[in-house]
């Protein structure tokens, strides 16, 4: 083959992929890992619940591992994330009564959380997703009702890039989320990230986690989006890139009876298409890009089994079940 993704990328941006501590035991994946990419992100292994399970109790063996597999063989670290309203461990919002704790008791929780993490690992991750999907889907709202923001108000988002900041002033600190090609959600994210500009708080580029799909985002709605992030001066990364075989679907959790789940050539080739057309765009404005992810190593594994479909195999990703190419894979090393 000779033509891996990281070498082809060499003059554009690192190309990482999200991985567990088990992926890197297995030697067949750690192997593609380390001959296509030069980046990893733990994919659950950093955030809250896995790593700070009680409140005095911190779980680094997992974490560690993957970190000191990157040190080992001279791979970038994304640190995910410090900061979320999903896999938040049981005790962070409430005190031992069961209430609600206040917003300054969760913020010094906030606080000890990073500094324990982020100083962890100091000078090993140079990129954190410091927040996580903290806007709104819903177009009523700017910011997503969580725990979090019902607590805090939107303080915990500053609060959260200024511990990160504070403990690690090297980390190039992101704002992480999904489904910023859509022309509101891109809006309410934009309109987030300039306030946290504006204030001077220490947020350096955005994250956009690209679950996309084979006929989503366009090329000119993708072009929008970086354009309209870099505009505010930040740096731009594809923090979780996978291309679903399937449409988005929302209203469904279920297969469908009679549904056609298998992967035909009609879907690789739109598949290929897709990933072709992003990386068009990628290199063309690679002056704004940094980074880019891919969230799974290859169709063996993917969340996209589960989501938004329970138990509907997907094929996202650019190397089949068997660790080989795909066609997607040869129009994004060839070009
Ligand atoms: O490790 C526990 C295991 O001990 C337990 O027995 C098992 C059953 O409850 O759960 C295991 O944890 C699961 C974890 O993945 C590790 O496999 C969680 O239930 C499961 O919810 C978790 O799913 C992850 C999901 O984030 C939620 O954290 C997916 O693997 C991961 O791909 C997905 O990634 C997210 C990004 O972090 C943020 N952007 C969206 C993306 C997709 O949802």
């Amino acid at each position: 083959t000779g033509k891996e993704l990281k070498e082809s990328y060499r003059n554009y941006f690192p190309i990482g992929v999200a991985v567990s501590a088990r992926t890197l035991k297995d030697p067949a994946q750690s192997e593609l890992i380390l001959r296509q990419f030069n980046s990893i992100t733990p994919e659950n292994a950093m955030k809250m619940g896995p790593i700070h399970p009680e409140e005095n109790r911190y779980f680094w063996r997992d974490a560690d591992s993957i970190v000191a597999f990157a040190q080992k063989h001279n791979l970038r670290v994304r640190g995910h994330n410090l900061c979320w309203h999903e896999q938040t461990p049981k005790w962070l919002f409430y005190d031992k009564n069961g209430k609600l704790v206040t917003k300054e008791v969760l913020l010094r929780r906030l606080r000890d959380h990073i500094y324990n993490v982020v100083g962890r690992y100091k000078g090993k991750i140079y990129a954190w997703d410091v927040v996580n999907e903290a806007v709104s889907d819903d177009s009523t709202r700017l910011l997503r009702n969580s725990l979090w923001y019902q607590i805090c108000g939107e303080d915990f988002i500053l609060k959260a890039f200024q511990y990160a900041h504070e403990v690690d002033p090297q980390a190039i600190l992101f704002y992480n989320d999904y489904n910023t090609e859509r022309p509101e959600k891109r809006e309410r994210v934009y309109r987030l990230l300039k306030k946290l500009v504006d204030a001077k708080v220490p947020v350096n580029a955005v994250g956009l986690q690209a679950h996309w799909s084979f006929d989503e985002p366009t090329s000119n709605e993708l072009i929008a989006t970086v354009k309209k992030f870099a505009s505010l001066g930040l740096k731009v990364q594809i923090t979780e890139l996978d291309i679903s075989v399937y449409p988005w679907e929302k209203n469904h959790r279920t297969l469908r009876p009679g549904e056609d789940t298998s992967y035909s050539p009609e879907r690789e080739q739109k598949q290929a298409d897709q990933y072709d057309m992003v990386f068009k765009v990628f290199r063309k404005y690679k002056k704004y890009i940094t980074g880019v992810t891919f969230w799974n190593v290859s169709d063996r594994y993917t969340w996209l089994d589960t989501y938004p479909v329970e138990g509907r195999k997907n094929y996202p990703l650019l190397f089949d079940q068997n660790l080989q190419p795909k066609k997607a894979y040869w129009r994004v090393v060839n070009f």
